[in-house]
């Protein structure tokens, strides 16, 4: 394939009036081609099949004699293009944080989920100025790069960055459960999680990275044939050694494996974060190296955290590309500190991975009967909450709300005798009451499993 050359194509695209149409040929089109789309597989203005939505370009590699752009079915990459400027000479401005890009990223979030799409894993928006490439995975759509403001010395990174990563999709979404706060539910929704997500036929590893031990206790487990305590330090290990099979006894009275865990070890305790600079090369970087060698063979890494932001919270949410943060309505605390764990750990932790990532799931209630009456004071907690960290926080405490209509729903998962007591008996609530099971069903689609 010959060199772009990337020069001749930004200088006509640099006026700033240039139109949507004029980003859409003269940028879009070679930058399709480079990614390795023929003109055969793109279809430009794709219906989606939400309304009369159409996005900008729908792509995927021919197929045998399966030709995309006269099949025009199950889209592989997405792209939204918007213009350098509006008709009213307005710039388009796509810089992080605008009102044009929240509305793009919206925007390009809706067609990924649209029911034409499901077959589509990503997505880019574009103005020519700013590019940005987006991740599907089951219902959840993250940032895959950061959002670059392209230049000619840094346009065919860029295309490369892009094309690694949609040549190797990972299989896997990697989640942290985390909040700065104890006692929320932390380690009861990794454990329930996973059970329900194995019962969708999910294939789900979990790592346990709290010195505590609760859920490799919880599940009755023992520390493999290798410790991931020391796989951070110790190159030459084999991590996959470090995994061990959950198999309860099912109702035939045989082991049934469920899902696989990797876990804690109780010299983790010695790791502290003063010591940890001396002993771990890559500090809270190490984990996503040694987790990036199960992100082929797994659909949900999950990782429990503990509660102090601390080296293992960090390394873990620095390996993640999700946060889910389980929080309790009746008193304040859980509720500032999701806000701390959004505004201040995240950002930090994504400044750090510059790739994007990671990034907060809206919080969730965990384990408590709610009243009519506690939910107004927790709803005028959350509202205190939004006026000192900002508006941009709005979303993760209140994600039905729109500009016309504050919805101020919160996904809640109430108290179960059965959760409560399934530690005793080694066995995941969910698999031991039904009504515990829809529970959590309706949890795990409401964030994560499309359809
Ligand atoms: N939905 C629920 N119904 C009943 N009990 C629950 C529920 N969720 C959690 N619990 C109970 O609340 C306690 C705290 O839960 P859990 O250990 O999961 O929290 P955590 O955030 O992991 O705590 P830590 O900060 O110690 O790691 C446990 O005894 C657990 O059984
Ligand atoms: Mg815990």
């Amino acid at each position: 394939m010959p060199l772009t050359n990337w020069s001749d194509i930004l200088d006509k695209i640099l006026p700033d009036e240039c139109v949507e149409q004029v980003i859409c040929n003269q940028f879009v089109e070679p930058l399709l081609e480079a990614l390795g789309f023929n003109a055969q597989e793109r279809r430009p203005q794709f219906k989606t099949g939400n309304g009369a939505d159409k996005v900008d370009f729908a792509v995927r590699y021919n197929k045998d004699s399966d030709i995309f752009s006269k099949s025009q079915i199950n889209p592989y990459l997405l792209v939204e293009v918007k213009a350098r400027a509006t008709g009213a000479g307005n710039k388009i401005n796509l810089a992080e944080g605008t009102p044009q890009y929240l509305a793009a990223r919206q925007q390009i979030k809706k067609y990924l989920l649209a029911p034409k799409c499901q077959t589509a894993q990503w997505g880019i928006i574009t103005n020519g100025v700013h590019i940005q490439l987006f991740r599907r995975h089951g219902r959840i759509v993250i940032p895959a790069t950061n959002n670059e403001i392209i230049k000619k010395d840094n346009i065919t990174d860029i295309v490369t960055q892009i094309k690694n990563l949609i040549e190797n999709p990972p299989k896997a979404l990697t989640i942290s459960v985390y909040n700065n706060k104890g006692g929320v539910g932390k380690t009861t929704t990794t454990i329930n999680l996973a059970a329900i997500l194995k019962k969708q036929q999910k294939k789900v590893l979990l790592v346990d990275f709290d010195s505590q031990r609760d859920l490799t206790k919880s599940l009755k487990l023992e520390v493999g044939s290798v410790s991931l305590f020391d796989c951070l330090t110790d190159k030459n290990l084999d991590v996959r050694r470090s995994i061990v099979p959950f198999s309860p006894i099912g109702k035939k009275g045989k082991p049934v494996h469920l899902f696989d865990v990797i876990p804690s070890d109780i010299r983790m305790e010695q790791l502290t974060d003063n010591n940890v600079t001396a002993t771990i090369q890559k500090g809270s970087a190490r984990l996503r190296d040694l987790l990036k060698n199960f992100v082929y063979d797994y659909d949900y890494i999950i990782i429990d955290c503990p509660t102090q932001w601390i080296f293992f919270s960090q390394s873990s949410i620095y390996a993640s590309d999700v946060v889910l943060i389980p929080t309790k309505h009746n008193g304040s605390t859980s509720l500032y500190n999701a806000a701390r764990v959004i505004k201040d750990f995240i950002p930090e932790v994504k400044k750090a991975r510059n790739d994007g990532g990671p990034m907060a799931l809206s919080i969730f209630f965990n384990g408590e009967k709610i009243t009519d009456p506690q939910l107004k004071v927790t709803n005028a907690e959350i509202e205190k909450i939004i006026k000192e960290y900002g508006i941009n926080l709005l979303p993760y405490y209140w994600p039905k709300a729109t500009p016309g209509n504050v919805d101020k729903t919160i996904f809640s998962i109430p108290s179960y005798a059965t959760v409560a007591n399934a530690a005793f008996s080694h066995v995941p609530a969910v698999l031991l009451n039904s009504t515990v099971e829809q529970h959590y069903l309706g949890f795990a689609k409401e964030y994560f499993l499309y359809g």
